[in-house]
């Protein structure tokens, strides 16, 4: 989309796209402050499990698609295990379970970097976090699996998959349900015990409520975890030397904020004028859908030096790849954990690595960056 974005910020950095019946915003201090006016561009909004505006399946309510002032009351409910130093000490069990993975493609001398780790690595942490016993991570794991992507066969119809995807989406809701029952009885240090026993506005959440809670953490940190991973190896990759060429940069912290920025996990987010406003010259109604380009803003040649280049370790670097404003990524510092420490390992096992194939098929979304495979030969 780079060139894309390029001509959209010198030509219609506003714009109304007929055809999507929606506004387009691309430059960094306009996506900046459409994030930042959660009143007048409201984030109210149907979400399902399925994603946004899908009508199938089951109808959230969640922080992700709730304006202030009850945004921030359900988002106080688990802020405290994301904040940086709660998620510090998950480092060295992350670094495990990253291990695992290679040990089981080590002799292979190739891996898919998608499929062998950065799919099923931040499922299991979220999986533990939450408090999902660990008899229980592989049939969780696939229902996860089933509900971002359909079933394994990929030659099945579009039915089937929608199918499939609402049965493991039932399935998970029952067990979740079950789970929950479980932890009313016998809290313990987990996400499943915060919610269940938080107050929002003076009363418990409901059972859709906190099964909307447990979605959305799945729904919104998988896919992208699993895109920023990705990402961060085909950035490398095009650097002179190689993608272990990383190994000896100073900061992989800078680096991984370059690819957040470079190639940004998520490339825009949506709104919904509530009143008749300006935005850049422009007239927007009331209901007039806003999409934020949070991807271009992050290419903006006002905003960044040389912003078609990936630059390692650019400082600063004010990217707007996890948002702004109240609805700021509550995974981020995670997200930013599970990638450094997953790709430290990879450097730690491997002497060198590089891409196996060229022509990477992109990830089926408008919105999502990443591609399907990205098979990696390596030597130990
Ligand atoms: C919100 C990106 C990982 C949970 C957001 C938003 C973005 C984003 C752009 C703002 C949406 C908006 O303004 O409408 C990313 C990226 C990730 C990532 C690029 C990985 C590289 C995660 C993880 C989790 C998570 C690991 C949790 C386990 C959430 C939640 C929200 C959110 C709950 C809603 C926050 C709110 O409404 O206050 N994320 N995310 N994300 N993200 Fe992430």
């Amino acid at each position: 989309p780079f060139p894309w974005y390029r001509e959209m910020h010198e030509e219609s950095p506003i714009r109304y796209d007929e055809d999507r019946e929606c506004w387009d915003v691309f430059r960094y201090d306009d996506v900046h402050d459409v994030l930042h006016d959660p009143e007048t561009f409201s984030s109210e909004r149907p979400l399902t499990a399925q994603g946004e505006g899908e009508t199938d399946g089951m109808a959230l309510e969640t922080m992700l698609n709730t304006d202030p002032p009850r945004h921030d009351e359900l988002r106080k409910v688990v802020d405290d295990p994301f904040k940086p130093g709660a998620v510090k000490h998950l480092a060295p069990h992350i670094r495990d379970i990253t291990n695992e993975y290679i040990d089981a493609v080590v002799d292979d001398g190739e891996l898919d970097v998608v499929a062998d780790l950065a799919t099923p690595l931040p499922v299991t942490v979220i999986a533990e976090l939450i408090g999902v016993p660990a008899d229980d991570r592989e049939q969780f794991k696939q229902w996860s699996d089933t509900i971002v992507e359909g079933p394994e066969a990929a030659t099945v119809s579009a039915e089937t998959v929608k199918e499939a995807q609402l049965q493991a989406q039932a399935e998970m809701a029952t067990y979740f349900t079950e789970l929950i029952e479980r932890r009313r009885e016998d809290p313990r240090d987990d996400l499943i015990s915060d919610v269940i026993h938080a107050e929002v506005e003076g009363t418990t959440l409901s059972e859709g409520e906190t099964l909307g809670f447990l979605a959305l953490l799945l729904i919104a940190g998988n896919i992208t975890t699993t895109n920023l991973i990705t990402n961060a190896i085909r950035c490398f990759a095009t650097l002179p030397d190689g993608i272990e060429s990383v190994r000896d940069i100073a900061s992989l912290e800078l680096a991984v904020e370059e690819v957040l920025r470079y190639q940004s996990p998520i490339q825009a987010v949506s709104r919904v004028a509530t009143t008749d406003t300006q935005l850049g010259g422009h007239s927007v109604e009331a209901g007039d859908r806003v999409v934020v380009w949070n991807g271009a803003a992050n290419h903006d040649g006002d905003k960044f030096d040389d912003p078609g280049t990936f630059v390692p370790d650019r400082s600063p670097n004010q990217h707007l790849a996890f948002g702004s404003g109240v609805h700021f990524c509550l995974g981020a510092h995670l997200a930013r954990l599970e990638a450094r420490v997953a790709l430290s390992t990879l450097f730690d096992r491997f002497e060198t690595m590089q891409l196996a194939e060229t022509e990477l098929q992109p990830v089926e979304s408008t919105f999502l960056y990443g591609v399907q495979r990205l098979p990696v030969q390596f030597s130990t």
